[in-house]
């Protein structure tokens, strides 16, 4: 599965953990950056993995800034996009079963490197369950068109 990953400087190192990770579990990776933890605008960011998610580029995508609030807003605004800042397990495992969250939004500032492996190593696991989900992702995808 391809997995485009991208944070702003208050992400950045929780990015690289999180890439280490992914790529040990055999992922591909698309790092869209940044390449150290100098000051950037999170949006920028999270246009670069937004775009990839919508494109079919990439099946998943992650964003992680201060709180993940800013990345899920940003990245929301591309179509085919269903983003979310989840900060617990049992919410990252719904985001998939019920809502197929394509991009997980993480804290970089309150989640604990180990935490926060976990939860994405849930995240990723987790499948879809379809359903009366997949009616209602439907209309979500209907909203987007008006
Ligand atoms: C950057 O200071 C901060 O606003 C950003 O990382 C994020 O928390 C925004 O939602």
């Amino acid at each position: 599965m391809k997995v485009a990953i991208a944070s702003d400087h208050r992400g950045y190192h929780l990015k690289e953990r999180v890439i280490t990770l992914l790529r040990s579990k055999g992922f591909e990776v698309f790092d869209e950056g940044p390449s150290s933890d100098a000051s950037v605008d999170y949006p920028d960011f999270a246009a670069l993995v937004a775009k990839k998610v919508g494109n079919g580029e990439a099946e998943r995508g992650i964003l992680i800034c201060g709180t993940g609030l800013g990345m899920a807003i940003a990245a929301n605004k591309f179509r085919g996009v269903r983003a979310a800042a989840c900060a617990d397990e049992v919410t990252a495992e719904l985001s998939r079963r019920h809502n197929d969250l394509n991009v997980l939004c993480l804290s970089g500032d309150m989640l604990s490197s180990r935490s926060t492996e976990r939860l994405v190593e849930i995240w990723m696991a987790t499948e879809f369950e379809g359903g009366r989900h997949q009616r209602r992702v439907d209309k979500i995808h209907q909203l987007e068109q008006r």
